[in-house]
């Protein structure tokens, strides 16, 4: 039986989980019995298809990388939007990759709803629908007996939702802290090497790792959306990104780390999440750790998420100068987490 994929969104992380898995369809064969074919692309701007005998993901991948249109490939039918395909396409997982909105995390919550509600599996690289709509969505899923997996919304393909879930089975987070904006982290240790403010920031900018508006970035938006996420899954606390208590990196000055570094701390712009009597209390801010904490240590553009447990005390999730293919992985791993649920039926 052959997964049949629908992408919304085919941009820079799903043209490479794209590439990733056209690289290894033989492996995934021979490894998880894994064969798959490509029914629906939708994307903003690039056209909307779809094929019941399956869409070329190598022709996909260069015609968008070209600026054509996707409806110009062969053997494909042209539908009129993305809500058309997400309602409508024959599939059994969508995955969803569009941008980020951090004020209601729409479209891609509406997409997800309305896939999870007509059966449809579902994986997303995209923080939105989990910091909106966590709850809402998972119930769903679970009433439908579908899986809603999201490994990449939070330090891309590194275990972090994935690692709770399947190796700490009966231990409960009590709270975590981590350094998970990859921009914010490549400015703060380049400013301690002794570069501006603006000259890490275009640095970050030249490598593509900031976010469309990198705005979300300094502002500390990006690490409270995955805050949210952190606490909705992790600590079941239905927060939302406007509750996050938010100071982004945009007041640092080198003063301050120097006068951080003279005390033996680094400057790191650190998430937390603590739970209180109100219930869960989020933070993002810059702050002053130990330079050879685990918070502290992480340099460039690297992640690094300390999560506090009940029963396993603490445990430390270091991801080492991450690139798009470390996304796309949570894309792939995602998959055959899919896959290997319906195998088992
Ligand atoms: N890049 C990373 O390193 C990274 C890491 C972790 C998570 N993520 C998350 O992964 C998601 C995708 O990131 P990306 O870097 O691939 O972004 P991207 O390159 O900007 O791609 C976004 C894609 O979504 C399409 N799109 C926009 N609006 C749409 C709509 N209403 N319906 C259907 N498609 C729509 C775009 O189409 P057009 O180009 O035709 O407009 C494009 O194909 C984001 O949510 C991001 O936060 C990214």
């Amino acid at each position: 039986v052959e997964l049949r994929i629908a992408f919304v969104g085919f941009g820079n992380v799903a043209r490479s989980f794209a590439r990733m898995l056209s690289e290894r369809r033989a492996h995934l064969d021979e490894d998880y019995g894994l064969r798959w074919k490509t029914t629906a692309i939708a994307t903003g701007a690039h056209g909307c298809i779809t094929s019941d005998v399956g869409i070329d993901l190598v022709e996909a991948v260069a015609c968008v990388e070209r600026g054509g249109s996707l409806t110009d490939l062969a053997g494909t039918a042209a539908a009129s939007g993305s809500a058309e395909v997400v309602a409508g396409c024959k599939a059994d997982i969508l995955l969803e990759t569009t941008p980020l909105d951090i004020v209601l995390g729409e479209p891609a919550t509406t997409y997800v709803r309305t896939a999870l509600t007509r059966g449809l599996n579902v994986v997303t690289a995209n923080k939105g629908p989990v910091a909106f709509a966590y709850a809402e969505l998972k119930a769903i899923a679970v009433e439908r007996g579908v899986c809603f997996h999201f490994e990449g919304a939070v330090m891309d393909g590194a275990p972090v939702f994935n690692l709770v879930e399947r190796c700490l089975p009966g231990a409960r987070v009590l709270g975590f802290s981590g350094v998970l904006n990859s921009t914010s982290n490549l400015i703060l240790t380049e400013m301690e090497a002794g570069r501006s403010f603006e000259d890490a920031l275009r640095e970050a900018r030249r490598r593509g790792i900031t976010e469309v508006n990198a705005d979300y970035d300094i502002d500390g938006w990006d690490a409270a959306v995955k805050a949210v996420a952190l606490a909705n899954v992790l600590m079941t606390a239905d927060a939302r990104p406007a509750e996050v208590d938010r100071q982004g990196i945009r007041g640092v000055s080198i003063a301050d780390i120097e006068s951080a570094r003279a005390d033996g701390n680094a400057l790191r712009l650190v998430a937390r999440g603590e739970r209180s009597t109100s219930g869960t209390r989020l933070t993002v801010r810059p702050e002053r750790v130990p330079s050879t904490s685990i918070l502290g240590s992480v340099r460039g553009t690297s992640n690094a998420l300390v999560l506090q447990t009940d029963l396993m005390g603490e445990i430390a999730i270091i991801e080492n100068d991450p690139g798009i293919e470390q996304t796309a992985y949570a894309l792939l791993s995602d998959m055959i987490a899919v896959h290997e649920r319906a195998a088992r039926r």
